[in-house]
């Protein structure tokens, strides 16, 4: 058996701002949405991988005012560097919402918080495998050359820095 990640399920509190959020800023499409009996609050399902119902949805039940506080965050991989560039000029302006780029050598991401305080992570792949877990700010005013050339600057010096394909190779070998 293997499993491989689907979606995430979160309370929230204002079921329309995180809406807004989700689907203006980070591009995602509501693909269903009702309650989950009769007279039971509504569940919203939202999505942007062609083959995937939902990847994260929300139902509006969290009464706390304080940050959501058991998950650290949620990732998602975007194909292009340029679009970690772009999301980071979308978000960095808006209230609310603190942008942090770091780098774990083997991605260029960007950290940040929904509006209800959950934990997301933007990132891209880099080319190599490193050891993880580290982590460097990096620099979003970088060129896709620029960052791929800091990359092996910073981390290229590590004893377990190789091309991510040799890596996953052999894990793929030792998964037998
Ligand atoms: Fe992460």
């Amino acid at each position: 058996m293997q499993m491989t990640w689907s979606h995430a399920v979160l309370y929230v509190r204002d079921m329309h701002n995180m809406l807004d959020f989700y689907e203006r800023a980070l591009g995602f499409k509501v693909t269903d949405r009702g309650p989950l009996a009769e007279g039971a609050p509504e569940i919203v399902f939202l999505s942007q991988a062609p083959d995937e119902h939902h990847q994260l949805a929300m139902i509006q039940t969290r009464k706390d005012e304080a940050p959501s506080n058991s998950v650290n965050h949620f990732a998602f991989r975007v194909a292009a560097f340029e679009d970690v560039r772009q999301l980071h000029n979308v978000l960095a302006p808006m209230e609310g919402i603190k942008v942090a780029p770091l780098s774990h050598g083997n991605t260029l991401s960007i950290y940040f918080n929904d509006p209800e305080g959950n934990g997301l992570e933007v990132f891209w792949d880099t080319p190599w495998h490193v050891a993880q877990p580290q982590g460097k700010p990096w620099d979003v005013g970088m060129d896709e050359a620029q960052a791929l050339a800091w990359v092996q600057e910073s981390f290229g010096g590590e004893d377990t820095f190789e091309p991510r394909e040799k890596y996953y190779a052999r894990r793929g070998a030792s998964a037998g």
